[in-house]
């Protein structure tokens, strides 16, 4: 290989390019702040020698870090993760199941749930999350509709949800977190969007959404890369003892995680609190200034839409988080993909995800006023250079990317993990109408399956999956990676 050609040198040259990241890690490629005194990895790339302890069987200065960091965020226990969000994940399922046990779901769940429930066996009862129709984007999950799934499944042994959404959509955690307790069962919480959440300001002056630790969910997971500043990879998890086998839990973050755990990730992990804890606060009001202008600003966009608080109480949104910039393009000649591309292209900006009618911008604290004033500039200049005849007929009479938005309920023929076992075919999917799947669908991002093995495939889905295609969306998760064949099961 040419040396030019090295991924190191890829990463170096897109580090000097112009390219704005609207996207994670969370620290935004910033080399100021706390990533400043921050050494080179190799001086700290250690192993489990004498006097570092070991995180699979913490005694010493892990053990006391991770205490440390428990009482931080108000929680009985707290977990440094190094495989992301998905391993914490895989555990806390693991942790609460046993094998073939129910667990109820939403539905618009990344796909490590999902991993996590075929290890298990687990039969799932699905939750659909309300839809936001002028956005056509998921709301959240209402406690209504988590007390009725509860009342018919009460061999149910948790109910799992994630909160906030890639767009920011916040559920009533406390009202769902006391149904699950009624019953007597946990309630984790895929927080993997909300880390900073925890770091968002004391009750008036909270910017944030509260965290789902603090509103009574018994696991939380949340990726520090995502929101704050810290290193790709790095995670936490959150327990409130009640309902939990701390001994299960442990043992199943043995089984996700590497046995040779970074001591940079750690060090990153616990560098991130120690500075989110002294300073957060600080650079939260610095910037929540920035953030508000900004949202303000875009809130005059008159034919591109942005998701704003007007959607708190309705649609099973209970909170926003405001620092998600959701902009939507649907009802314009536009698709999601084009703003995106246009974003890219002309304004040298790369977001965070690309739908099929809108685009989501991550901004943290480390987005700089510069990086914020490019955004606001360049979609207010693509909304003027819309007119009224750009809105695209045939397009907004289209039904609008229904199955994504978990319109779409296929029919559950047997359990994911049994579909994974099951002898298999590969058929053309335009000929796949009443065949059950064996194989997960999805676009990515974010990662959210529209069909899972063992679901009925039927020919809305069809449709749907040609369109996405047609749309230049990136659909995953088969094995076939031109994505024309899917795998379903024979017996
Ligand atoms: C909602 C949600 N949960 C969990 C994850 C997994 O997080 P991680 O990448 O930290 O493993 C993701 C990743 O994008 C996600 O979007």
């Amino acid at each position: 290989m040419k040396e030019e050609n090295l991924l190191l040198e890829r990463l170096k040259n897109y580090g000097r390019s112009q390219r704005y990241p609207f996207h994670m890690p969370g620290h935004k490629r910033q080399k100021r702040c706390f990533c400043e005194n921050f050494p080179n990895p190799y001086e700290i790339d250690i192993t489990e020698i004498e006097g570092f302890d070991n995180l699979h069987h913490p005694e010493g200065i892990l053990r006391e870090s991770m205490q440390w960091a428990a009482k931080v965020y108000g929680a009985d226990r707290t977990y440094y993760l190094i495989n992301g969000s998905s391993g914490g994940i895989l555990s806390a399922i693991c942790g609460v199941s046993s094998f073939g046990d129910k667990i109820i779901v939403s539905r618009n769940c990344h796909k490590s749930i999902y991993h996590g429930i075929i290890l298990k066996n687990l039969k799932t009862e699905y939750i659909y999350p309300q839809i936001i129709e002028k956005m056509w984007i998921t709301g959240g999950i209402s406690t209504d509709d988590v007390e009725k799934t509860l009342e018919k499944n009460p061999d149910a042994c948790a109910v799992l949800v994630v909160s906030p959404t890639y767009d920011g959509i916040v559920s009533d955690i406390r009202g769902i977190a006391d149904a699950a307790h009624k019953r007597g069962i946990p309630l984790i919480v895929d927080e993997a969007h909300g880390a900073h959440f925890s770091f968002g300001g004391k009750d008036a002056e909270r910017f944030f959404p509260l965290s789902a630790l603090d509103c009574g969910a018994d696991l939380v997971i949340q990726s520090l890369h995502k929101t704050l500043p810290s290193f790709t990879q790095t995670a936490v998890l959150h327990v409130k003892e009640k309902y939990i086998n701390i001994e299960k839990l442990e043992w199943y973050l043995q089984v996700y995680q590497s046995s040779s755990p970074s001591y940079v990730l750690m060090a990153g992990i616990e560098h991130c609190i120690f500075e989110m804890e002294k300073r957060g606060g600080k650079y939260y009001s610095e910037f929540q200034e920035r953030f508000l202008r900004l949202r303000k600003n875009l809130s005059s966009m008159k034919y591109l839409k942005l998701l704003d608080e007007d959607v708190i109480g309705e649609f099973g949104v209970h909170d926003l988080d405001k620092s998600r910039i959701v902009v939507s393009c649907k009802g314009t000649s536009l698709s999601g993909e084009k703003l995106g591309e246009l974003l890219r292209k002309k304004y040298d900006l790369e977001m965070e995800l690309c739908g099929i009618d809108y685009v989501v911008a991550i901004t943290t604290i480390f987005d700089t006023q510069e990086g914020l004033m490019r955004l606001e500039k360049a979609l207010l200049e693509i909304d003027k250079d819309r007119n009224s005849n750009d809105f695209d007929d045939e397009r907004t009479g289209e039904k609008e990317a229904n199955v994504f938005c978990g319109e779409y309920r296929p029919e559950i023929c047997m359990t994911l993990s049994e579909a994974m076992n099951k002898k298999r075919d590969r058929i053309k999917i335009s000929d796949c109408a009443g065949k059950i799947s064996a194989e997960f669908v999805y676009l990515y991002p974010p990662g959210i399956p529209i069909l899972v093995p063992g679901e009925r495939i039927e020919q809305e889905f069809i449709e749907e999956i040609l369109r996405y295609r047609q749309t230049g969306l990136s659909v995953q998760g088969m094995a076939d990676r031109t994505s024309e064949y899917l795998m379903v099961c024979t017996e």
